[in-house]
């Protein structure tokens, strides 16, 4: 095992072979072809520990688990791991570090859409968008009802926001234009107006909460049953970041039991597989893992990962390196 300041900057490779573990969006990859290295898409059946021998670079997805093992299969050839996506918990970095082999993300560029997504839950779950179109898709829906499908406003409304990185900022710029109050917790103080120190105390004074932590051991379960007991019974919360920041089971429960009004979640626990009881559970939209999901982001995140390739590849350190 190399030491772990080795994974720093070796020679430059002029025709490196990149493992491509998923094709992607059309021109994703042209930094890669302009640079005259060679693509090697992963079948679908290839094991990772197999497909990653003899490359010199990994342009990889959140659902590949990137671990110590397919790390150390990659041998001493591979160079650089580029994960097409902000958040990075489905790889070993220390474990990567350790190896030699830099690891990148995609930051920067789905900020935006993410938080376009974040806020169409903020006002999907807070009006009950789901419940009242599947009633109408299914012909339950018997007219106009002066008591029927009472949501929550969003405008004029406390949101709280978990995190205070890029597209937790993109969620409050989008919150301010619907007249909200803005307040944000993060680990350390931010210096920003609304900032609270104590997620506890943001919990217990906002309406609306949403998540943009990443999942680190200390975000697991940030989002537990005590927590979710401080949000008003009127409350609504959004997740976007990752599943595990919330327990499933006390969310299913808080919403079961009507102690919590709406949820709205684009990520889950164990993906993708959706925890029973939040299938069922009233006022509560679900979408399978899209927040960064438009032709012109997912693009833009499979540019940036082949870009950080070529960086590497060419002994230029990428500005979307991470470490552990
Ligand atoms: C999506 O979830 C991402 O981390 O980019």
């Amino acid at each position: 095992m190399r030491h772990p300041a080795a994974a720093s900057l070796r020679e430059t490779v002029d025709m490196g072979r990149v493992l491509v573990t998923r094709s992607l969006p059309p021109g994703s990859l042209d930094p890669l072809l302009s640079a005259g290295h060679d693509i090697v898409v992963r079948g679908s059946g290839d094991e990772l520990r197999e497909a990653v021998r003899d490359v010199d670079a990994v342009v990889c997805l959140l659902t590949d688990r990137i671990d110590r093992a397919v790390i150390a299969a990659g041998g001493d050839r591979l160079r650089v791991i580029a994960n097409v996506a902000v958040g990075y918990d489905n790889v070993d970095v220390a474990a990567a570090t350790e190896a030699g082999v830099i690891v990148c993300n995609t930051p920067g560029v789905l900020d935006e859409t993410t938080a376009d997504l974040a806020f169409l839950l903020i006002l999907a779950a807070s009006r009950l968008a789901h419940e009242a179109e599947s009633d109408l898709r299914s012909g339950r829906w018997s007219g106009w009802g002066i008591n029927e499908y009472l949501g929550q406003d969003v405008h004029g409304r406390v949101l709280g926001v978990v995190g205070w990185g890029r597209i937790g900022r993109a969620v409050a710029r989008r919150a301010r234009g619907f007249d909200m109050t803005v307040l944000h917790h993060a680990r350390t103080p931010t210096g920003e107006p609304g900032f609270v120190a104590s997620l506890d105390d943001l919990l217990e004074q906002v309406d609306i909460v949403t998540l943009h932590v990443p999942l680190t051991a200390s975000t697991h379960h940030l989002i537990d049953a005590p927590r979710l007991a401080l949000l008003r019974n009127d409350g609504v919360l959004v997740n976007t970041s990752r599943g595990p920041v919330v327990d499933e089971a006390a969310l299913a429960d808080a919403l079961h039991t009507g102690r919590l009004f709406a949820a709205g979640l684009d990520v889950y626990e164990d993906e993708p597989t959706i925890h029973p009881r939040l299938l069922d559970a009233p006022r509560t939209v679900l979408l399978p893992h899209v927040g960064s999901a438009t032709v012109q982001t997912r693009t833009a995140m499979g540019r940036l990962a082949a870009q950080s390739v070529v960086d590497v590849l060419s002994g230029v350190m990428p500005a979307t390196r991470v470490l552990p």
